[in-house]
């Protein structure tokens, strides 16, 4: 489900490459960094970002609603998609991905809890093949100008 609460599936972002992140609304610090290094991805990329869909998928769905989905990516960047869904929807998309994420139950965190999460951005061909994956070392202008060699075509899915 996206964050206006329309049921979507990997098909609503066939024909466009796709910039994929897990991770939660509560997260400190990972996720916040790294959406706003996709935000700067974006801009580096100017057009060409029309190219490309940036995913933001809860892996904390039970406080991740669509509402709060939406308030947090337009803190962001408003053409970041926020995606959520039933636990089991969310376990689907982490495993298509081999993306880890856990619940872990921690003192002083709200609701005494945090997600661990993987941290890799992921790059999916407008055919919904993987292209390649960022760490969050990676700098934002060099992830764009990997992003814009698969547009042009200079890099291609393996
Ligand atoms: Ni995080």
């Amino acid at each position: 489900m996206d964050h206006t609460g329309k049921p979507v599936t990997d098909e609503d972002f066939a024909g466009k490459w796709q910039l994929v992140f897990f991770g939660f609304t509560y997260c400190a610090d990972v996720c916040p960094t790294t959406l706003s290094d996709v935000s700067t991805v974006l801009a580096e990329l100017g057009d060409d970002a029309e190219q490309v869909t940036p995913l933001f998928i809860s892996v904390d769905p039970e406080r991740d609603t669509p509402k709060v989905m939406a308030e947090y990516v337009a803190n962001f960047d408003p053409r970041i998609v926020g995606l959520t869904g039933s636990p089991e929807q969310i376990k689907q998309a982490a495993q298509a991905f081999r993306a880890y994420y856990a619940k872990v139950e921690q003192e002083g965190q709200a609701d005494g809890y945090t997600m661990d999460h993987s941290a890799f951005l992921y790059l999916m061909s407008p055919e919904g093949e993987y292209a390649a994956h960022f760490s969050p070392s990676d700098e934002p202008a060099a992830i764009a100008d990997e992003i814009r060699a698969y547009l042009e075509g200079e890099k291609t899915v393996a």
